[in-house]
């Protein structure tokens, strides 16, 4: 079993997350970073292994796809997820935002609408506008932390001019795992309107409830959807940039094929392609501890705000190691809340404002560090920001 409380230095070793914080949070010094969705634990030893024999044989010249690695994709969809895929549905890319933003091109024109629900992860509604779409915000309902879809909300922000939906699923940063019937109820209303749906399923392996793949529930809906994954999140492997798109419909995945090509989105890392076949022929085990340890720190943070009878609360998420904050019975204003993280308690969490202008008053922390470090960053939070 993999040793998830041993401490690694990640300073100074080209990390965004430790090396890059003066960039994002200028404001202050010596800061404890909680942000990047990434994890503080060493990436598992059969994925490094695969690399060094790659080293070992000693020539790093263009790569593709090998059976090898497409059947290990296609292997643990169906047994981690119960998802039955296809060689032809697949479209390897060097990441799954770089692949989510070919798909706005390949799937709409400029100035159509796109509709995103947010509070969501931030390149999602970026990269809307960065392909010189419209971004239509259909925003989460939120009832004492939890959160669901708004889908009489959703009807009414749908025109003529709408043409992609897009799904985080699981959700980040609010930790929904969506059911099988709200993802059915969304889809429906896709497909009576014409619209189609990009599902990024990137944390849909770090679940603590069951998961269901939208394109997996009908035909139908398969027939709408263009699925982005990837092992980056499961295994920490973000930075060999390596993904895969999902695709069971031939004409939209054609077009979508079509600018991968053209932006240059298959241009993949051969670490990338080595890590994912590894990490999905070898990975079960370690993913069963890995969710094992993120729920102890999950339930730690909990007890850890109940205990020292803290006003910060969340709901405990349902994927990911991602926590979403909720500052809001501190009454402080939002931008004295940041202040204080970053300034008092000296902590780099994301500002919930970056994933949607509603999201005033919360935070995200990244909890997948040991649980020495988190409860140090913990304890820091609790006594300046009350
Ligand atoms: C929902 C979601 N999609 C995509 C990504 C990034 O994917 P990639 O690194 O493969 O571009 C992240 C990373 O935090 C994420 O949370």
């Amino acid at each position: 079993m993999q040793n998830f409380d041993e401490i690694i230095d990640r300073k100074n070793t080209s990390c965004l997350k430790f090396d890059a914080m003066s960039g994002y949070f200028p404001e202050a010094t010596d800061l404890q970073p909680l942000w990047v969705a990434d994890m503080d634990f060493k990436t598992p030893s059969f994925i490094i292994d695969a690399m060094k024999e790659k080293i070992d044989h000693g020539i790093f010249g263009y790569t593709r796809p090998t059976k090898t690695l497409i059947a290990a994709v296609i292997a643990w969809m169906k047994d981690r997820h119960n998802y039955t895929i296809k060689e032809e549905y697949l479209t390897f890319v060097n990441g799954v935002v770089p692949a989510y933003s070919a798909a706005i091109e390949a799937f709409s024109a400029e100035n159509d609408e796109i509709i995103v629900q947010t509070p969501v992860y931030y390149p999602l509604f970026q990269h809307i506008k960065s392909n010189n779409r419209k971004v239509i915000y259909n925003p989460l309902k939120e009832n004492d932390g939890y959160y669901t879809m708004d889908l009489d909300d959703l009807k009414t922000k749908i025109t003529s001019k709408t043409k992609v939906l897009v799904l985080c699923s699981p959700h980040n940063p609010v930790g929904r795992v969506w059911t099988k019937k709200e993802l059915d109820d969304l889809a429906k209303i896709c497909l009576d309107n014409n619209i189609k749906i990009i599902s990024d399923e990137i944390h849909a392996d770090l679940v603590f409830t069951k998961f269901t793949s939208l394109a997996s529930i009908s035909k139908d809906i398969a027939n709408i959807t263009l699925t982005l994954n990837s092992a980056g999140k499961t295994f920490n492997i973000a930075g060999l940039n390596c993904g895969y798109a999902i695709c069971h419909n031939d004409s939209m995945k054609r077009a979508f094929d079509t600018i991968v090509k053209k932006r240059e989105v298959n241009s993949i890392n051969l670490f990338g392609f080595v890590a994912h076949e590894a990490a999905y022929t070898k990975g079960h085990k370690y993913v069963d501890e890995l969710k094992s340890y993120l729920a102890s720190n999950i339930n730690f943070t909990y007890e850890y705000f109940k205990n020292n009878n803290s006003k910060i609360t969340f709901v405990k998420p349902e994927a990911t190691y991602l926590l979403w904050l909720n500052f809001k019975s501190l009454d402080l204003k939002h931008t004295q809340i940041r202040h204080k993280l970053l300034n008092n308690a000296k902590v780099a969490l994301n500002d919930g404002t970056s994933f949607g202008i509603e999201a005033a008053g919360y935070f995200r922390l990244n909890a997948a560090l040991t649980q020495e470090k988190l409860e140090e960053a913990l304890c820091k939070i609790v006594t300046n920001l009350h």
